[in-house]
């Protein structure tokens, strides 16, 4: 047995062992989880378990586009291995080509005979990073080989919906009327139609999610909050629907910076001429745990910091909205969340040529999977969430090189959460012992145990992630107005921090059954250090 393998199951037996009560009589708990079956929070949206792919290193190529000529299983180009996988966990929602890299993209470069496509140099030549690839490759030299019509084709092909983000730094709005025109506008009936009809698709895409720019404030124009909403009313006035409910998503703030949303909403909603759009339904949060250390090089104090960076997104979702608000006083827009995720210095990508790759441990599923979980305990605020990125990238489902390629443990958060999605949010308590834990110098503090619930028919799906690098948690789990009939669970975790899964050993860090017990109408299951678990509780 792999020595993984087996600290994996010693680990399980001892946390079963653990459950066993002692003469009838319930074990101490470490944590508590109450879940209130009849306090609904809403519906959680499909969209918040999007993916995000920009064309940037080895996202686009080398990544999810090999070409049809190409000696790795492809369907018409696309990666098939990545296909099938994405299959697998229902994603609703992928949003491309950037990013910064879409506000330097003209969207008529990748449609039309791809031997008459153009190349131009890729945004990210500039990049550092970037330097390692002398001036050389499609990286440097974008050749436009995917495009709009590869990009709905893989969304097809994996049942989600295409999100676009639209050029406003250096392209004109016309243009935006336009790439909607290619899109929506139906079979025959423009020139544009007929250039997509060549491309291989009569029928219209029906894209209904558009991004108008992209970090507005930064690589997408650098504007100042006054100068980008009125970009914003210009690109988004009178845009052709073509019968599709478009959604337009507004250029957010770099993080938590409430100046700018409230700048922006002051001249969309709060100025004397008031911009009425019902198409406006999105406002773009990026934020990134930019941390100095390579993904593989931390200690115990990386570890916890980590986490409690990526869990500054829910005091961000809570300041944003509440200053949104203020303007939008009926909450017609709510949060996107279209970038997230931990963000590493160089050194761990799996080939020069992917630009911002990074390996994915298991700290970096718990990172991803406490987002999820935030995301789903606001189902009024956030409408959707992309994570960055995709493959090859900064906190990738997956990693690939040529012929090679593995799921991470951030594909496995995904495929245990999916089951999330369209559910009613419940109401629910998580508590354990807080961690104090010192990160350079300065003492920090982070919660022992949270997550988030939701209910499906007859059955409730809770996911918690234990931040405790060291403790399993002995957990009482009590459910409020209705009675469990049933639990089962499943555990992601692995023997060391810095697990992750490699081409030698792509199963590494995998989920894996975990015991749960149901006694007296309680469930008390042990939920392993450093890991995320899944409970789902059949009610009635
Ligand atoms: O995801 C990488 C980059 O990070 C994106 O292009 C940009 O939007 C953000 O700054």
């Amino acid at each position: 047995m792999h020595r993984r393998h087996f600290l994996k199951t010693a680990a399980m037996a001892t946390a079963a062992s653990m459950c066993v009560s002692r003469g009838g009589a319930a074990p101490q708990a470490d944590a508590f989880i109450e879940i209130m079956a009849d306090e609904g929070l809403g519906e959680i949206s499909p969209l918040l378990y999007g993916q995000f792919t920009e064309h940037i290193g080895g996202v686009i190529y080398d990544g999810l586009w090999v070409g049809e000529h190409s000696k790795i299983r492809n369907y018409h180009g696309l990666r098939a291995e990545l296909v099938d996988h994405l299959k697998k966990i229902h994603v609703p929602i992928v949003r491309w080509p950037g990013g910064c890299f879409a506000d330097s993209y003209n969207w008529r470069d990748g449609v039309g005979p791809l031997a008459k496509r153009p190349r131009h140099a890729n945004f990210w030549e500039v990049e550092p990073d970037a330097q390692r690839l002398h001036e050389q490759g499609p990286q440097i030299f974008e050749p436009n080989e995917f495009g709009t019509d590869e990009f709905v084709r893989f969304c097809q092909s994996i049942g989600a919906e295409p999100y676009l983000a639209a050029n406003v730094r250096s392209l004109p709005s016309l243009e935006f009327d336009h790439w909607v025109e290619y899109c929506n506008s139906p079979a025959g009936s423009t020139s544009l139609a007929e250039l997509r009809a060549e491309g291989g698709s009569h029928d219209p895409y029906k894209v209904r999610w558009w991004g108008v720019g992209n970090e507005s404030w930064g690589c997408g124009g650098n504007f100042l909050p006054e100068d980008y909403a009125s970009e914003f009313r210009r690109y988004s006035t009178w845009i052709p629907s073509f019968g599709v409910d478009l959604q337009l998503v507004g250029s957010g703030p770099n993080d938590n910076d409430l100046d700018w949303t409230h700048r922006f909403f002051e001249n969309i909603f709060g100025s004397n001429h008031p911009y009425d759009n019902r198409h406006f339904k999105g406002w773009s949060v990026h934020h990134y745990a930019a941390h100095g250390e390579q993904a593989l090089r931390f200690e115990d104090s990386s570890w916890y910091q980590v986490l409690k960076e990526c869990d500054y997104v829910e005091q961000i979702i809570e300041d944003q909205w509440s200053v949104m608000g203020q303007y939008d006083k009926e909450h017609r827009v709510r949060l996107v969340v279209d970038e997230y995720g931990p963000w590493y210095m160089e050194g761990t990508e799996l080939d020069p040529t992917h630009i911002f790759g990074q390996q994915v441990t298991v700290r970096d599923a718990l990172a991803t999977a406490l987002t999820l979980d935030t995301f789903n305990r606001h189902p009024e605020k956030v409408c959707m969430g992309t994570n960055a990125q995709l493959v090859n990238n900064i906190n990738a489902l997956f990693l690939c090189h040529e012929d090679k390629f593995l799921a991470t443990p951030n594909y496995h958060v995904f495929g245990m959460y999916a089951v999330h999605q369209g559910g009613q949010a419940l109401r629910a308590n998580f508590s354990a012992p807080n961690i104090h834990f010192n990160h350079e110098g300065k003492s920090s503090t982070l919660w022992g145990l949270n997550g988030s619930a939701s209910r499906k028919a007859n059955v409730i799906t809770v996911t918690a992630v234990n931040a405790d690098a060291h403790s399993p948690k002995l957990t009482r789990l009590k459910l409020r107005g209705m009675n469990i009939q049933q639990v089962t669970g499943t555990a992601l975790f692995a023997a060391d921090m810095h697990d992750h899964n490699t081409f030698e050993d792509p199963t590494a860090v995998q989920p894996a059954t975990l015991r749960a017990d149901l006694s007296g109408g309680e469930v008390n299951v042990t939920i392993p250090a450093g890991s995320l678990v899944k409970l789902e509780l059949t009610v009635g």
